[in-house]
């Protein structure tokens, strides 16, 4: 006890920072699965406060008011901005949100490597090459996880066009800024000039944005994703230079975690992640003219009312829930329907698609909200073998997730990727409010299949209509 009382602040304070880091790895574990994603979270925070609130014991953060004073004057602005922002934003922006706050982290950390690269400069030491290299690291992947993130904001926010920004030369010139990048890194490491270590910021950033360009429509949230890691990256980079473990094994987790997220999103949209990056995907689509719907073809309509009959006495109703449900805000009202349906015997539940929506877990967020019961949700493994026993598949919102181009259409952008098989049901139902295509852009045969009926309207209105027409039935 006497011992652990006369240990130095610095030591306690490291232990605190080993209490934080397992805490995070704690909260990774629980956000991998949708049951314990919201105690994950709470640990992920209670660990980042204890974090924070530690540092400020650090003589170099508070050797002088003015210094503790404009931290907590930062702390108190950001706070003011983001807390709001985060509470009041839509579902449906989550994904430009996560990207704009990605990329604040990445300019934070560049920014503290630049300041290490100054206060270098400005106390006039030479310090040994291998902590300029790390400085230097921390502002090239920072600047360009700033630089790419505010350009995805801007065109998931429609600030700017949201398809692929091509251009002739386009991975030729990327290149050249690229190689442009590594010349001022390697000068500023040679010569210790902080004028080509500016130089090379500058440049990152023009890098971030041109590299980002190409890449639009569904691509964009894994390319987030990506920015995600870099940012990580350059967090665990400025680690290295303030000497900071927390800020070395936070910044690699964040790093670590966000590749393998990228890696499952591309397998889950059956793409490769060079090919996501380079190929300009929604270019391709628009450019071949897929976006357009098929003249002349008929698609079977339906009413609420027999649609109603038909669920009522199904014995199993498979619901595939889609970026539609998110629009259409129909989570409670669906999750009314299932329970009133499994009130009357029906076996049901929701096959949920690993991309369903627009970001990572989006189905299971909106589902959790309307409490339904972790059980009745299937990952898409788990449900297709299910679906060919199914009587009803009723598709909510969602369409190249069901689209069976994915399976049969060798040359269409979403060739290769996992489905969920609403097509062996021995009856399709969807809810939707035109033929306008999903997010990919491509028609859907399934549309046009013998065994489907189409509900037409707002998915919210549908599945309140179809709610009475059950209790009915
Ligand atoms: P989508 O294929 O985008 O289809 C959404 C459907 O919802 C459309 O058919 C749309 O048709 C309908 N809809 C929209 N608002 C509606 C409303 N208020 N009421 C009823 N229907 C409405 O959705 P999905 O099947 O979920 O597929 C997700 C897509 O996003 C995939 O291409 C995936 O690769 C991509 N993506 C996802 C992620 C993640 S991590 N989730 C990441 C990157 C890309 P109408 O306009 O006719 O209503």
């Amino acid at each position: 006890m006497i011992l652990a009382v006369s240990l130095p602040l610095s030591t306690w304070r490291s232990g605190v920072y080993l209490i934080a880091i397992i805490g995070f790895v704690i909260a990774l574990k629980g956000l991998s699965s949708p049951r314990h994603a919201r105690q994950g979270n709470l640990v992920g925070a209670a660990a980042a406060i204890l974090a924070v609130a530690i540092t400020f014991t650090d003589p170099a953060v508070n050797h002088s008011a003015r210094n503790l004073a404009l931290a907590l004057a930062a702390m108190a602005l950001g706070a003011a901005i983001a807390v709001p922002a985060a509470r009041m934003v839509k579902m449906t922006a989550m994904p430009q949100m996560v990207a704009i706050f990605n990329g604040v982290g990445g300019g934070a950390a560049a920014l503290i490597s630049v300041g290490e690269l100054l206060h270098f400069h400005s106390v006039g030491v030479s310090p040994p090459t291998y902590e300029v290299v790390e400085a230097l690291l921390g502002v090239l992947i920072g600047s360009v996880s700033f630089a790419g993130s505010a350009i995805a904001f801007a065109k998931l926010q429609e600030l700017m066009a949201t398809r692929p920004i091509v251009y002739p030369a386009q991975q030729p010139i990327n290149a050249v800024v690229g190689a442009g990048v590594l010349a001022l890194f390697l000068l500023a490491v040679v010569t210790g000039s902080v004028g080509w270590a500016l130089g090379a910021l500058g440049l990152s950033l023009v890098l971030g944005a041109i590299f980002v360009l190409p890449i639009g429509g569904a691509d964009v949230p894994v390319l987030i994703s990506l920015l995600n890691a870099f940012t990580g990256l350059a967090v665990a980079a400025s680690g290295f230079t303030l000497g900071n473990n927390l800020l070395i094994v936070a910044g690699t987790l964040v790093g670590a975690s966000g590749m393998l997220l990228t890696r499952l999103m591309s397998k889950a949209m059956g793409r490769s992640l060079p090919n996501i990056l380079f190929s300009a995907f929604g270019a391709v689509v628009t450019a071949t003219g897929a976006v357009e719907g098929e003249e002349g073809r008929s698609v079977r309509t339906s009413t609420p009312d027999d649609i109603g009959v038909l669920l009522a006495y199904a014995r199993k109703v498979v619901i595939v829930p889609g970026y539609g449900l998110a629009v259409a805000q129909a989570q409670h009202v669906i999750k009314e329907l299932a329970d009133s349906l499994a009130s009357r015997g029906v076996d049901v539940f929701y096959a949920i698609h690993p991309v369903a929506g627009r970001m990572p877990g989006h189905m299971n967020v909106l589902l959790a909200e309307a409490n339904v019961p972790y059980d009745e949700l299937k990952e898409m493994d788990e449900a297709n073998p299910e679906m060919p026993t199914a009587d009803v598949a009723l598709v909510v919102g969602a369409n190249d997730t069901v689209n069976p181009a994915a399976d049969d259409t060798p040359g269409s952008p979403i060739y290769g990727m996992p489905i969920i098989h609403a097509d062996q049901a021995q009856h399709v139902v969807f809810l939707k409010r035109s033929m306008r295509p999903g997010f990919a852009g491509i028609d859907n045969e399934l549309l046009f299949d013998e065994k489907t009926v189409l509900l037409f309207g707002d998915a919210k209105d549908t599945l309140q209509k179809l709610v009475a027409a059950v209790a009915a039935a």
